[in-house]
């Protein structure tokens, strides 16, 4: 897929991993520690190129330069599945704000229904790191990008696990700026607009709510 602002993540353990994911036998709590495995994955490849600052430091032998994080991070799960990628970015970066965005998808249309949105000050400053592991149609992750773009989000990393080419196509068409990290791009949707092969509704395995 030619999309320059895209990073498909490979690694043994993420194949490992999702293969876990996918498999309907998986229980809820293997299914958990698999996504949290994978998410510090797609954590450290969506860091990778954070901005730094030079700070000076006393060790304690002597002074050395070192280095500090200069941007400000903002950290918005798309609620509830999205959840699930938080973790693996705070134990990252410890002091991210956290903004949650909630929306579900309406059964029969697809479409995205909001319901809750706290955004925390300064988005127009920062780094967004939005996070769902699901991108679909790619509805609720346009919805999501054009609300932040709304408070004035300028700089949006997208965070997904496992994406469909139509979600992909749909997010890197209307939104070329937008930065998109993956550990899969899928087959298809099916006629239920759920990923093919996919693994379900994250969110319900996620939260064991089947
Ligand atoms: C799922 C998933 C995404 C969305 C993807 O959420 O977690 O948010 O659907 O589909 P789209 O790209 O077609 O919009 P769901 O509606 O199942 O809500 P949940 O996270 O509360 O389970």
């Amino acid at each position: 897929m030619a999309y320059n602002k895209l990073t498909i993540v490979k690694h043994p353990v993420v194949a490992r991993d999702l293969t876990i994911l996918r498999n309907k036998e998986t229980r809820t709590a293997d299914f958990r520690m698999a996504m949290g495995r994978i998410a510090t994955i797609l954590a450290y490849f969506a860091l990778k190129d954070l901005p730094l600052k030079e700070v000076g430091i006393s060790t304690p032998i002597t002074t050395v330069q070192g280095y500090e994080i200069d941007t400000e991070i903002i950290i918005v799960p798309i609620l509830r599945a999205g959840l699930s990628l938080v973790t693996a970015l705070l134990n990252f970066i410890p002091d991210a704000s956290v903004g949650h965005l909630g929306m579900y998808r309406d059964e029969t249309t697809h479409e995205p229904v909001d319901y809750y949105s706290n955004i925390p000050s300064g988005i127009d400053k920062a780094m967004v790191l939005l996070v769902d592991p699901m991108l679909a149609t790619g509805g609720s992750a346009d919805d999501a990008i054009a609300f932040l773009k709304k408070k004035g989000a300028k700089n949006i990393r997208f965070i997904s696990l496992i994406s469909a080419p139509e979600g992909l196509k749909r997010i890197s068409t209307k939104y070329p700026d937008v930065s998109v990290i993956t550990a899969a791009v899928d087959e298809k949707l099916n006629d239920n607009a759920f990923i093919v092969p996919g693994l379900g509704d994250a969110g319900d395995r996620y939260f064991g709510t089947t």
